[in-house]
């Protein structure tokens, strides 16, 4: 028996492949279904809503909304596809993942920063670069309350793995170097010297090597910004709203094994390839269960604390 559904929509024909081959792969649980849809946000919003055909439970985009030119429509867009008590995620913004000493003892110290800021320098010009591009002069949050979303709220996940690396991060570590080090190349918005230095870290002939160290780490902060559509018209009395406590339970320990009530089959729209931490979660029967958190009351849904 079937009793949730997720629809997960992307713009690119060769991402949505690669999630189609990813969920024929991975996903085995008959009680959520997974639909793959082509979908451009805001553009396709509402064929969007016909193809879930009822309110979303929940929307998840993660670092998506950034690539559209009005960020603020698009976020209005997929608030509208909530039913009331649903929430909107956005996982955007975080924090960067570092991975060197400030001083690796080539070149100037402060590598990786400059790295960093080469990348938010073409995050500029890429934004600035997107057909109907606006700025957005404030934050998520503010986005998710423009959008009639209300309450809002940001959950914080520092990441760390700290040194000594084993073999699969000191590996990823260099490949993710790599991979930013060759893009941000043609831009030309590393300094010449910079990328001298960093040829010679990622080259494993080099007597600087980056492979060799043992003082790599990874440390990096994800970001997930919500806002719920509230299931009863605003209090224009009320001067603020109750920030909710921050935080993502999907299924609560109450819940872990149990069916949902009959009739209660839950749409989770997913404008993302990754679901958000904890959505997915062995249940007491050991089977893989997929539920976006469910509020008891819909008229004042609570978001769980971390
Ligand atoms: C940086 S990737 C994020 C991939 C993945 N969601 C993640 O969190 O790792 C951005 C994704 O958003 C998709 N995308 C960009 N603009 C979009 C739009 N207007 N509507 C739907 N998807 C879009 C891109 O095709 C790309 O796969």
């Amino acid at each position: 028996m079937t009793y949730g559904r997720v629809v997960a929509v992307e713009a690119s024909p060769e991402v949505l492949d690669a999630a189609r081959d990813h969920i024929d792969d991975e996903w085995s649980d008959p009680r959520v279904r997974v639909e793959l849809s082509r979908v451009d946000i805001p553009a396709d919003t509402a064929s969007l809503r016909d193809t879930l055909g009822r309110p979303a439970d929940l929307v998840w985009a993660s670092a998506a909304v950034h690539h559209v030119g009005d960020q603020q429509a698009a976020v209005t867009a997929l608030a509208g596809l909530l039913g009331p008590g649903g929430r909107l995620a956005l996982a955007e913004g975080g924090l960067p993942e570092q991975h060197l000493p400030w001083d690796v003892g080539l070149g100037e110290p402060g590598l990786e920063g400059r790295l960093h800021a080469a990348q938010d320098r073409w995050f500029a010009q890429m934004r600035a670069a997107l057909p109907g591009s606006r700025r957005m002069p404030y934050g998520w949050t503010e986005a998710l309350r423009r959008a009639g979303l209300s309450p809002v709220t940001t959950c914080s996940t520092l990441r760390e793995r700290p040194p000594p690396l084993n073999d699969v991060d000191r590996g990823m570590v260099l490949v993710n170097l790599a991979h930013r080090v060759g893009w941000l190349r043609p831009t030309g918005l590393v300094a010449t010297a910079d990328l001298e230095a960093w040829d010679r870290l990622l080259d494993p002939a080099d007597e600087h090597w980056l492979g060799r160290r043992a003082d790599l780490f990874r440390l990096s902060v994800r970001s997930v910004h919500f806002g719920v559509l509230s299931a009863v018209p605003p209090d224009p009395t009320r001067t603020s709203d109750v920030e909710p406590a921050c935080g993502w339970t999907a299924v609560s320990s109450d819940q872990a094994g149990s069916s949902p009530p009959a009739g209660s089959a839950l749409s989770f729209c997913c404008i993302s390839s990754r679901l958000p931490a904890g959505s997915v979660r062995r249940s007491s029967q050991g089977a893989e269960s997929s539920r976006p958190g469910r509020s008891a009351s819909p008229a004042a849904p609570p978001i769980p604390s971390c």
